[in-house]
């Protein structure tokens, strides 16, 4: 008897020892430099518990949280623009889910609802979240220049700036011309701690987005061809057209697609315009038809609209239409085609203030 009790606390002993060990042993996850959050890509949850966060007293005396890697790298960058004669100081930079609502409700006051979702993102959805993502502002001649629209008139203040970013690790987070990609429109102001030097160069060399680097989009050929190559390619696009082969780009993503709930239908319309009608339906008696029609960007393969026709439609139990309500003849948006899947993302104005999903991922149907 007494050997079997002590068989058995021995083996206890052994099992907790072992789950001591384990515990122990676990290894904290570190941060993730080249996270991803964007339009489609929510804060991680487990995010919070691996941040670690420095603060810097800007010139207004607000203290900013910076995550400790990148904060390190931001002081470089700032003291070796200051030896050039370039003053930046820290806007904001890891921001709450809550802060960014109020920075969304603020901006929704004073720049109307449209400026705010091009430029800010929804709450949750923000890679201020992170701790990552840091917006400068400008010193100039001794005076802080801080709103949007006064910032943008330095253009030639952030060219150097930009310039030196990817020494400290650092990218321009949303290019110009790159909108329809990241979803939002250029902020010379918001640069992004991707980890290193190296890659913050390749990405920068490149002239990509982060989007592109992780390839999580397509990513268009950006290596400018050689002279000669550039001087043919004009040539041919003179001759033909931007396929070369006289044909509408569009051709290759024509066809039926579809998303949960949802149907799409994408055709050629003329030379370079694309058509694409989807229906989202909720029960067999109704569902939401919006017409899209917009040139199709070979470059980006893309579409965006502002003019699509967004109709509510009903049926009787006879299935024949008993109503049709116009819901917006000027609904915004784009839609992006992927060269590897052949499948696309549609990102609409009115889904979004409908609160349905904001973005949509569609594939062809079988
Ligand atoms: N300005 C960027 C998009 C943000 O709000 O996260
Ligand atoms: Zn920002």
């Amino acid at each position: 008897m007494k050997k079997t009790i002590c068989t058995v606390l021995t083996l206890a002993l052994l099992l907790w020892l072992a789950f001591a060990l384990v515990s122990c042993g676990e290894k904290k996850e570190g941060i993730d430099y080249l996270v991803l959050v964007n339009k489609e890509n929510k804060l991680p949850d487990d995010w919070e518990q691996k941040l670690e966060v420095e603060i810097v007293k800007n010139s207004f005396g607000d203290d900013v949280e910076v995550e400790k890697e990148a904060c390190g790298a931001y002081m470089k960058l700032k003291e070796a623009l200051a030896a050039e004669n370039v003053y930046i100081d820290l806007d904001s930079a890891r921001r709450s889910v809550a802060e960014q609502q109020k920075i969304w409700d603020d901006f929704t006051v004073k720049y109307g609802e449209d400026y705010t979702k091009r430029y800010v993102a929804v709450p949750g959805y923000s890679e201020h979240h992170t701790g990552l993502a840091l917006d400068l502002y400008l010193n100039i001649d001794g005076n802080d220049v801080y709103e949007n629209e006064d910032m943008v008139e330095y253009p030639e203040i952030w060219d150097k700036i930009h310039e030196k970013l990817a020494e400290y690790g650092f990218v321009l987070r949303y290019l110009e011309g790159k909108e329809s990609v990241t979803g939002y429109g250029y902020e010379p102001w918001h640069i992004r701690y991707v980890g290193d030097a190296k890659t913050a160069k390749e990405i920068t060399e490149k002239g990509i987005t982060l989007e592109e680097f992780l390839n999580k989009l397509p990513v268009t050929d950006v290596t400018p061809p050689a002279d000669d190559e550039a001087e043919q390619e004009t040539e041919e696009t003179e001759e033909t057209d931007e396929t070369g082969d006289g044909q509408n780009p569009v051709m290759n993503f024509i066809g039926p697609y579809a998303s949960g709930r949802a149907r799409a239908l994408v055709e050629a319309d003329g030379m370079k315009d694309a058509k694409i009608t989807i229906e989202w339906s909720n029960s067999a008696f109704e569902l939401r038809k919006w017409e899209i029609k917009g040139e199709f960007d070979a470059e980006t393969l893309s579409v965006t609209y502002d003019d699509a026709l967004v109709t509510d439609i009903s049926y009787g139990e006879d299935g024949e239409t008993e109503t049709k309500e116009v819901v917006s003849e000027t609904d915004k948006g784009s839609i992006i085609f992927s060269d590897e899947t052949l499948s696309f993302i549609w990102n609409d104005e009115l889904i979004y203030t409908e609160n349905m999903e904001f973005t949509w991922s569609f594939t062809p149907e079988e």
